[in-house]
């Protein structure tokens, strides 16, 4: 019976650090950071970010981590497990939700980049001219089928790993895939950095120009931070319920954000020496990784092998977190409904493929159809990654910093009573972290 069953548990130290680190690095580190950065003047914007990470991040992760393991339960039931009667369980099921949401929306992205992956080895994306790149984007985004088939393409696969169970599913295929994408990684960034006229693409991401700063990168620096890290949403808390006693929180916590945050640094050095050294535009936003790089590709020797790995190492990148935003509503679904771990993929699994493909076709054929003036895509994009996410990470602080006692939280994370760290984090979780959660999503909604 299910119920009796143990449950599962990641295997190995080195396991769960990849596959937390999977879940963060994703479409975050390598299609979206870049062209943030790119729009918000390089640099200056990359320190800003770093001090997001360390001041609101690591400590919202460590507390994710820390409730997950502390009740050994998925997102909703692990609050109702450490608060029995109080209403902080709210936020594991607006988790849930935003699980939903997101992963509709992120099947679809990642099903383009299978089939630029695809056209990039087929030979047909480097053959076209490169002022065709906005229109061929803008066109595959926009035909009712041939997006939808790739996002069902990568939604079997996502449901295919997250049915193998923790261990043998999410943290083995993690365990393959995520040094995989580094090396590939590796070698974008080394063919990026040593083309003729890198120069001016490296120090536009090491030589600071703040004046290039304005009051909406620091919001969209620290709403990143968020979404990157895989932080509000009970992802961290669920990945945390697998775990052992013995586990270092603080520690995994520490590596799997300057994983997070070195993969996006390394997508930076993939992608701007190379824009740079062909005269493209740094500025390029979201079309940076779908209308800019190809353009880039092609005038590399090699191109076709180059863009090849380079958006084959995107699909990976988005498969690893995908399967950690799935694992969301399946741990509850199978906690609350005794649900095998079977039907609760397949279930979910299917309805948010359903649902993505709404948000395939808000892009064509429906997109006559908005809700609040966006269409649909874009509206569970701002509903979940601006409003749920940033709100889930303010009660997660709260919880911690000030639901449980100073001394439970200390002994939960495995800090000792006096450690300063300890205190610095309590700290950040009780003061910093919230107001800066609240500035950003008060700035979402259009109220500053
Ligand atoms: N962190 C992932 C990325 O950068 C996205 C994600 C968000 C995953 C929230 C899980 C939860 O692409």
């Amino acid at each position: 019976m299910e119920e009796t069953k143990k449950r599962d548990q990641f295997g190995s130290r080195i396991g769960f650090i990849l596959a937390a680190a999977g879940s963060a690095i994703g479409l975050g580190n390598i299609w979206k950071f870049p062209y943030i950065t790119g729009e918000n003047g390089g640099s200056a914007f990359i320190i800003v970010y770093l001090i997001a990470i360390a001041l609101v991040g690591f400590p919202v992760m460590l507390s994710e981590f820390l409730i997950g393991r502390k009740a050994q339960k998925d997102a909703v039931n692990s609050f109702k497990t450490l608060a029995p009667g109080k209403p902080w369980y709210f936020t594991g099921y607006m988790g849930v939700v935003a699980a939903f949401m997101i992963l509709s929306f992120y099947g679809v992205v990642a099903g383009w980049t299978i089939t630029y992956t695809w056209e990039a080895v087929s030979g047909s994306l480097l053959s076209m001219d490169a002022s065709q790149y906005p229109d061929h984007f803008v066109e595959l985004i926009s035909s009712p089928l041939k997006p939808i088939l790739y996002q069902i393409l990568f939604m079997v696969l996502t449901i295919a790993i997250v049915l193998g169970g923790v261990k043998k599913g999410i943290e083995k295929w993690s365990k393959i895939l995520m040094p995989l994408l580094l090396v590939l990684l590796l070698i974008v960034v080394a063919r990026s950095v040593t083309l003729e006229g890198a120069s001016a693409g490296i120090e536009f991401l090491l030589k600071p120009d703040f004046s290039a700063l304005t009051a909406t990168s620091f919001l969209v620096a620290l709403g990143h931070a968020f979404f990157s890290l895989s932080l509000g949403m009970g992802t961290m808390i669920t990945y945390g319920s697998y775990l052992s006693k013995k586990e270092n929180l603080p520690m995994a916590a520490v590596n799997v954000s300057i994983a997070d945050t070195a993969i996006a640094l390394l997508a930076g050095f993939a992608i701007f020496p190379a824009v740079f050294a062909f005269g493209m535009e740094a500025g390029g936003g979201p079309g940076l990784l779908f209308m800019t790089l190809p353009a880039v590709f092609q005038q590399l020797p090699l191109g076709t092998f180059f863009a090849t790995i380079f958006f084959a190492l995107v699909v990976i990148a988005a498969l690893t977190s995908a399967i950690s935003i799935l694992e969301v509503p399946v741990a509850f679904f199978t906690e609350k409904f005794k649900w095998s771990r079977a039907k609760a993929t397949w279930f979910l699994g299917i309805v948010i493929t359903l649902v993505g493909m709404v948000a395939s076709l808000s892009y064509g054929p429906w997109g006559g159809f908005t809700i609040g003036g966006k269409v649909f895509f874009d509206q569970l994009d701002f509903v979940a990654s601006y409003i749920l996410l940033p709100l889930g990470g303010f009660f997660i602080a709260l919880f911690v910093a000030w639901g449980m006692k100073r001394k439970e939280a200390f002994e939960a994370a495995g800090y000792e009573e006096k450690s300063s760290f300890g205190s610095f984090w309590i700290f950040t979780l009780k003061f910093i972290a919230p107001i800066l959660i609240i500035i950003v999503f008060l700035n979402s909604i259009g109220i500053i």
